[in-house]
């Protein structure tokens, strides 16, 4: 039976997961924080680093899902072969009998006939494992399982790890409530490294519903991980978990500010909206500095100098044919309002994006969740505002 497997030895090898399109994101980020020997996979990021990384990636890393950290990998050349490699794992090195584990996977093999077959097959070796063992067998629980092991089939190679982070990191723990079309809080932090935001320049989101893109702008402007308020981990669940470790890593973060180094400024249209995003900025100490204001977008007046606009109109269905002629007046509003600035709009309505009628110097197609949306740039300065209207 394999004790000493790599998952646990020193140099462990962590595949840090995030969405479509947000690989190089993700690989400036890991650089910026210290990691420069990355490789590119698909919606995902490879790296070689030890349990205090991954403790310390789970809590800074503001573009990433889960963290990954790979138990083994082996050649199959059948279902036997999963079932008879994931049996000789020693499993109570990695959890105690009494956690719940549940098995996640990705199967790109013409080996199994059915994608979730492999997934009963490791559920299997790991029970019979603790059965032989210690004569009873851990829970499986599908919804919040305390374990959650990844399982990766690509051809003849599986590749098993554990999901240090469990539920993904978009759950930060500070959005308490949420309007009816929140964006994502890691494709929202995303967007923000993605758009070249400077961190200096006036943030403003006029469609700021919950209040995401405020947030993950002072976090990030602020140098607060954007996990700080979450509390799961699944590495708290592990055998070697290592309290210590992690309360250091936890405490050397920065956790209050006494000021931002911006303007953060956002509004919405709804009163409610606008009760919700401040109830979510209370949680930091940077919530007061954000000024959020009930109006609609085309009474918002920008301050003095450049701005950074960055936001998700709505694009509901609901709106159909109103959509074009709210995404028209926004890209008035942008002409009349902004002397000098940049804005970046997420959308699912291409039609509304395309009545904006001004040029994009980027678009970029992105998801937020299951939407299909495009990611435009659009430059605005007073002098060139001819040139850029389409
Ligand atoms: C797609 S949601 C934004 C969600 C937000 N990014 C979040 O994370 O919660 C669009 C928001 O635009 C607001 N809205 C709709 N029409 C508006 C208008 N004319 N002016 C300003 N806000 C408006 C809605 O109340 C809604 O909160």
């Amino acid at each position: 039976m394999s004790g000493t497997i790599q998952g646990f030895s020193k140099e462990l090898t962590l595949t840090v997961k995030c969405f479509f399109g947000f690989e190089e994101t993700l690989i400036e980020e890991l650089n910026e924080l210290g990691y420069p020997k990355v490789s590119k996979l698909n919606r995902a990021v490879q790296l070689k680093g030890t349990w205090k990384d991954v403790y310390f990636l789970n809590l800074h890393l503001r573009c990433a899902i889960s963290i990954l950290v790979e138990i083994t990998t082996f050649r199959i050349k059948s279902e036997d072969d999963l079932y008879n490699q994931a049996r000789k794992i020693n499993w109570s090195n990695f959890f105690d009998v009494k956690k719940t584990f549940a098995v996640r996977g990705a199967i790109f093999s013409d080996l199994f006939t059915s994608t979730h077959y492999p997934n009963l097959l490791l559920k299997d070796a790991v029970v019979d494992h603790f059965r032989e063992a210690a004569g009873t067998r851990p829970d499986v629980e599908l919804k919040r399982p305390q374990v959650m092991l990844d399982l990766y089939v690509n051809n003849y190679e599986a590749t098993i790890s554990v999901n240090t982070s469990g539920n993904p990191l978009f759950q930060r723990g500070y959005r308490s409530t949420a309007g009816d079309a929140p964006i994502n809080e890691v494709v929202a932090a995303s967007l923000i490294r993605l758009s070249g935001w400077d961190r200096k320049t006036t943030f403003i989101d006029p469609f700021c519903g919950s209040g995401t893109f405020l947030i993950e702008a002072a976090l990030l402007a602020s140098g607060i991980p954007s996990n700080i308020e979450r509390q799961h981990y699944a590495f708290k669940n592990f055998k070697n978990f290592d309290a210590e470790l992690w309360d250091e890593t936890y405490d050397s973060a920065t956790r209050i500010v006494r000021s931002l180094p911006c303007e953060i400024l956002g509004s919405d249209i709804s009163d409610e909206m606008v009760l919700k995003s401040r109830r979510n900025l209370r949680t930091f100490s940077f919530g007061r500095f954000i000024k959020i204001s009930p109006k609609p977008f085309n009474e918002v007046k920008t301050p003095e100098g450049r701005v950074f606009i960055l936001s998700n109109p709505p694009y509901d269905v609901r709106m159909d044919a109103e959509v074009e002629t709210l995404y028209q007046e926004i890209g008035s509003w942008l002409k009349h309002e902004i002397k000098d600035g940049k804005a970046c709009i997420i959308s699912s309505s291409i039609e509304g994006l395309k009545s904006i009628g001004l040029k994009p110097s980027s678009k970029v197609k992105v998801y937020n969740g299951n939407l299909d949306c495009s990611f435009r740039s659009y430059d605005l300065f007073e002098g060139k505002r001819k040139e850029n209207i389409t």
